[in-house]
């Protein structure tokens, strides 16, 4: 009989003892796919906000699909026939920097950065959608042979790519259109998507 209890008193007292130890911060398999999903939901927000920028004309003007720069936000042909010529810099006459300096000019209207040129053929975004863009630009055989972390630092380091939010005044002294997204946004969504593994969504 007493010892009945005593074997009784051991059990409530193990079984104490085990809810104790299963109250802590314990990570179950819920909370780990829960975040596991919000992993993949901040890497999407991350990728619109990206994308915002990469399908805006300050990029596309120059990775065009066709051999011709485009100009302005209706992206018209460049003037005076410029073409991309033999090495994506124009014609040995007229290349491209033979205007375009290594910064806008304020009273002409010529935009300019560091190594002014034209985006080679293979890495064409004009006409493609968000999803095609971003799997052109992870796709070494069309990016230039680009590893990830170095798409990564193109993207965010690139002064071709950061003149976009310094895009100077056109011929006419109108101010270009800046991307829709400020500029320390947009280098932290780039992060954030490479860092939570570069997911491209199906559409
Ligand atoms: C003045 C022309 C010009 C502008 C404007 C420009 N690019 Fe480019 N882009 C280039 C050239 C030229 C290359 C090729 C550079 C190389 O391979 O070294 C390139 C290459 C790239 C690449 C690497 C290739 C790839 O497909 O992954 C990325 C990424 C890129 N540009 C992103 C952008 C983004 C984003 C913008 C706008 C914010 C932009 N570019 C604006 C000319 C431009
Ligand atoms: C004869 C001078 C000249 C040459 C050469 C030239 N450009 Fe331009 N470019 C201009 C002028 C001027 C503008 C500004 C037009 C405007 O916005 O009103 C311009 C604008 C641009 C823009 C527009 C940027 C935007 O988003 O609106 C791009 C892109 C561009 N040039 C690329 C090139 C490339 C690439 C080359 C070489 C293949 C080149 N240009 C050669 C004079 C030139």
């Amino acid at each position: 009989m007493k010892l009945k209890i005593k074997l009784g008193l051991f059990a409530l007292l193990l079984v104490g003892v085990l809810l104790a130890a299963t109250k802590g911060p314990v990570v179950t398999e819920r909370t780990l796919s829960i975040s596991k999903k919000e992993g993949v939901e901040d890497s999407l927000n991350a990728f619109d906000k990206m994308m915002t920028v990469l399908t805006h004309k300050r990029c596309v003007n120059c990775h065009p699909n066709d051999h011709i720069p485009k100009q302005g936000e209706d992206s018209h042909p460049h003037y005076f026939g410029m073409e991309r010529g033999a090495n994506n810099l124009g014609f040995e006459a007229t290349n491209c920097t033979t205007c375009h300096q290594t910064e806008n000019n304020p009273y002409s209207g010529v935009p300019g950065a560091p190594e002014w040129s034209l985006a080679p053929a293979s890495m064409y975004w004009e006409g493609l959608n968000r999803i095609e863009i971003a799997k052109s630009m992870m796709d070494p055989e069309r990016n230039g042979g680009r590893t990830p972390e170095e798409t990564m630092h193109h993207l965010t380091e690139h002064e071709l790519v950061l003149w976009a939010w310094e895009p100077g005044v056109n011929a006419e002294g109108v101010q270009r259109e800046l991307p829709p997204v400020p500029k320390d946004e947009y280098i932290a969504a780039v992060k954030k998507w490479f860092k939570e593994g570069h997911v491209i969504p199906s559409k």
